[in-house]
């Protein structure tokens, strides 16, 4: 999904009567998981070329894809090898399906060894950086150069083909790096096209979407917010729909959305827990209500949150109890605002994939079933809530929700936030939350966002904050001496929050950070700047 949108694709969507509410997914690829970490990728990758894409399991069936009718399949990568007991392998009657299949590194694999090729233990494996040279430059590689780079990973390869494949392209150690069954429209490719070390892998997946799935652009970030527009019109009527409102991007974007489908029937419920940063419960509240008008209900918790709490040093046990709590809060204020009809969700599409298990069943030896992600949204609501629920992001992936957020005019402070977990300052001041202590960090967070600010390095870090620990250290100030905390510094950068580095950052901002919170916070003589990546660590310290 991209942001421009050409207007004739806009128009289509528009003019679309309702019931045909499929129109973005009508042109969809499937992509089959056989536990690749790169599942997801593929289908950002796909994406990218404004075509709808979702992940599957292996398991689907091949009438399931029939009625999912894409316009292509993909067969992800995976751990195993085809030769392996209970390796995963796709329904056989896909190859009779008619749609055009791409088989990526172990999917190639499969479909070489489902159309009856072979498959073995190469003498020398492929991993990393390799020239792919093209033999036939046709529909799935034209426009790719010769010798670009692409990324291998494998340890078996293919070493008989099925019949009616020929080779697009060699490398130096896999003389079947990409092979095509021209009439079928069935392609391998023995590489991962959809990482970002394959230099020419976007075009190839574009030729894959556009030549050979004759795939139209319709995944437009405008076409997506016009038809979830129309959906949740259809579908809410003109009943009344709650949403709790953290701040984060997901759920001020589902705000923001929803406002415009069903402007005032919406209600939004902000919950201060008193964990927030310091004017950051102020700002939303000027955000939303001055200046959108969009509906907010504050509810001030901070004293229950904070007795809750009290003596409570275990981090676990800490989060455990917000979260209760936050169900608790919840559960009686929309009591005291509803009745609502419905309650709005911010689950996005990677809480939802339904994605391979590679897990192996020690009894029968077969892979476990289909696996649901868990995921922590909106702080975790009761799973037996009696709305009914609606949640327009759920196709979404993080950077297209970002894509929506703006074209429905979310403020960019807004769009751009760093991540904010929902436990807030509790779980950044380790050990027992006391209102002092809250105070002191919420003082020394404030400065070190401003020094950030001002240093005009904010889009610098994924995150950048402070956290207050529970020890005291001796210091000088004057002619006095001092016995009060540090705080630590952590400024990292990262690219989805699973693994990070901690930044490099100017000595002057650490020094101005450090002179600021030593100077102007009560009850901090020493700032400390953590060091330490994810793994081993990590972001927040508790
Ligand atoms: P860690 O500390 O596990 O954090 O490296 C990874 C990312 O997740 C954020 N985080 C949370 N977000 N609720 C959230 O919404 C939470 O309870 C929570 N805990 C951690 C963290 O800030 C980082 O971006």
């Amino acid at each position: 999904m991209t942001s421009q949108t050409q207007p004739s694709q806009a128009q289509t969507v528009t003019s679309t009567a309702p019931d045909e509410s499929s129109a973005l997914n009508r042109q969809m690829l499937a992509i089959l998981d056989f536990g690749s970490q790169y599942s997801e990728l593929i289908a950002r990758r796909i994406r990218e070329t404004e075509v709808y894409s979702e992940v599957l399991s292996y398991r689907t069936s091949a009438e399931q894809l029939r009625q999912l009718n894409p316009k292509g399949i993909i067969l992800s990568g995976g751990p195993s090898s085809v030769y392996d007991k209970g390796a995963p392998v796709c329904d056989p009657e896909i190859w009779n399906l008619g749609i055009p299949v791409l088989g990526v590194c172990y999917g190639m694999q499969v479909m070489v060894q489902q159309l009856g090729g072979q498959v073995e233990r190469a003498d020398r494996g492929e991993y990393g950086k390799a020239a792919l040279l093209i033999d036939q430059s046709a529909d799935l590689l034209a426009d790719v150069t010769h010798a670009s780079t692409m990324w291998m990973s494998h340890g078996d390869s293919v070493t008989q083909l099925p019949e009616g494949f020929s080779v697009l392209a060699h490398t130096e150690n896999t003389p079947q790096a990409a092979i095509a069954h021209p009439q079928k429209r069935f392609y391998g490719v023995q590489f991962h096209p959809e990482v970002v070390h394959s230099t020419e892998g976007s075009a190839l997946i574009r030729n894959f979407v556009y030549s050979i799935c004759n795939c139209q652009p319709t995944w437009t970030t405008a076409a997506f917010v016009e038809e979830a527009i129309r959906e949740v019109r259809a579908k809410v009527g003109n009943q009344r729909v709650l949403l709790a409102l953290s701040g984060g991007v997901d759920s001020s974007t589902l705000a923001f959305l929803l406002h415009r489908a069903i402007g005032d029937q919406l209600t939004c419920m902000f919950i201060d827990q008193g964990f927030m940063r310091k004017r950051e419960p102020e700002r939303l509240i000027e955000i939303f209500k001055n200046q959108f008008h969009i509906s907010v209900e504050y509810i001030n918790a901070r004293e229950r949150f904070l007795a809750k709490i009290q003596g409570i040093t275990d981090p676990e046990e800490k989060r455990k109890i917000i979260g209760h709590e936050f169900i608790r809060v919840f559960e009686e204020e929309s009591a005291r605002l509803g009745p609502f009809d419905y309650l709005a969700q911010g689950t996005l599409y990677p809480d939802v994939i339904e994605s391979a298990d590679t897990n192996v069943d020690p009894q029968t030896g077969e892979r476990v079933a289909v696996k649901i992600k868990s995921h922590h949204n909106v702080g975790g609501l009761p799973k037996d809530l009696r709305f009914k629920l609606i949640e327009p992001l759920r196709k979404l992936f993080k950077d297209e929700v970002r894509r929506v957020g703006i074209a429905v005019e979310l403020p960019d402070e807004i769009v751009r936030r760093h991540p904010f977990p929902g436990p807030g300052l509790a779980i950044r001041i380790l050990g027992e939350v006391t209102p002092e202590r809250l105070h002191i960090l919420r003082e020394a967070d404030y400065i070190i966002r401003q020094e950030i600010r001002r240093s005009d390095s904010y889009h610098d870090f994924w995150q950048a904050f402070g956290v207050l620990l529970p020890v005291r250290s001796v210091g000088v100030m004057g002619d006095q001496r001092t016995y009060a905390y540090p705080i630590v510094l952590r400024l990292v950068s990262s690219e989805d929050g699973m693994t990070a580095d901690w930044s490099r950052a100017p000595y002057e901002l650490l020094e101005s950070i450090s002179n600021r919170v030593v100077n102007e916070v009560e009850g901090v003589n020493r700032v400390v700047y953590d060091i330490t990546s994810k793994p081993p660590g990590t972001i927040e310290w508790e």
